[in-house]
């Protein structure tokens, strides 16, 4: 008989046997900011988010960088919204203030700028729409010069969150031409449409107000194609691509960390995040237990970075392990 129970015995062998640990350095916590005042106005089905505005943005600032993460993944949520998202590439709107404000407070830590038109446009969808059409050519000049602008801003990474086809190539070029050659790419490569993002269209008012998103992202069924999407977004000089969502996609995190050699991140969305938190508040699971389960998963899959709405909770309790 073989006894593995034999390095189950106590909590030291159990420490020391553990293939899978995670660091508070590898986790990555998502903020919104609003234009306006005096805001912090909580999102209904994410518990403790919140949309800061500028003036109150430090309130979540000091709990990441006292947390020990490395750093957050920014989204704005403009007050003018227009068919070409305009404010998406204004210089001085609501994502690139904050950007810029970030990183003077809070030089350490690393801004990741989401690049997507949907929380910016009138219809609600990631790219230029004619007719019922959601136009992939035309959306990437406006791609490319709101990365540009995010650079202008301060932000460390561009994060293209369209899934418009060709978008990395745009990018890469636009922030090559500006003087932004070093900054890199973390794409969200495989991400699929989802029932999972639903509560964070209610936190970045970014739902589509006609059709859905299932031209443009990918169909949960595809596995393979997922590969396809990120051995091509690599091709297109992507530094780091993501899988999106996290949970109900670790097999495509296992594959792309088998396949490719670049850094692997997933995104554990807001709706695995809210079903997580809707349990825990009616006593039917342990959230830490749950939680630090779920990362662990994420990172037993292969990703090297995660981003997660439950990071600053990780973190403390990190540290208590
Ligand atoms: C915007 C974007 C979405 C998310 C990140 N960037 C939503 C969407 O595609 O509708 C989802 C994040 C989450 O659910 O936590 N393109
Ligand atoms: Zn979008």
């Amino acid at each position: 008989m073989r006894r593995f129970r034999r390095l189950r015995a106590s909590e030291e062998l159990r420490s020391l046997v553990c293939e899978t640990r995670i660091s508070k350095k590898e986790l990555i916590y998502p903020i919104f900011v609003a234009e306006g005042e005096n805001i912090k106005s909580p999102v209904d089905s994410m518990p403790e988010v919140y949309q800061y505005s500028l003036d109150r943005l430090s309130e979540v600032l000091d709990k990441i960088a006292e947390s020990g993460i490395s750093g957050l993944l920014i989204f704005g949520i403009p007050s003018h919204k227009d068919e070409l998202a305009t404010e998406a590439y204004n210089d001085n709107g609501i994502t690139q203030c904050a950007i810029r404000l970030i990183k003077e407070k809070y030089p350490r830590l690393l801004v990741i700028a989401d690049v997507c038109l949907c929380e910016y446009t009138s219809h609600g969808h990631c790219g230029v729409v004619h007719g019922s059409e959601i136009c992939n050519d035309e959306t990437l000049p406006l791609l490319a010069r709101m990365a540009v602008s995010l650079a202008k801003a301060g932000a460390d990474f561009i994060a293209p969150s369209d899934m418009m086809d060709g978008r990395v190539a745009a990018i890469r070029a636009a922030l090559d031409e500006n003087g932004f050659a070093n900054i890199p790419i973390m794409s969200y490569s495989a991400k699929f449409a989802s029932g999972y993002y639903s509560p964070f269209r209610d936190a970045a008012q970014s739902a589509p107000c006609f059709g859905d998103r299932r031209s443009y992202q990918m169909s949960c069924t595809n596995g393979r194609e997922a590969l396809r999407e990120i051995a091509d977004d690599i091709d297109e000089g992507a530094d780091i691509v993501m899988v999106k969502p996290a949970l109900a996609y670790l097999d495509i995190v296992r594959a792309a960390r088998d396949r490719f050699d670049v850094p692997i991140a997933a995104y554990n969305v807001s709706g695995e995040y809210s079903m997580v938190k809707a349990a825990a508040a009616n006593g039917w699971i342990d959230e830490k237990r749950i939680v630090m389960e779920n990362l662990t998963a994420i990172k037993r899959a292969g990703a090297g970075i995660i981003i997660t709405y439950h990071a600053l909770d990780a973190a403390k309790w990190l540290e208590e392990i």
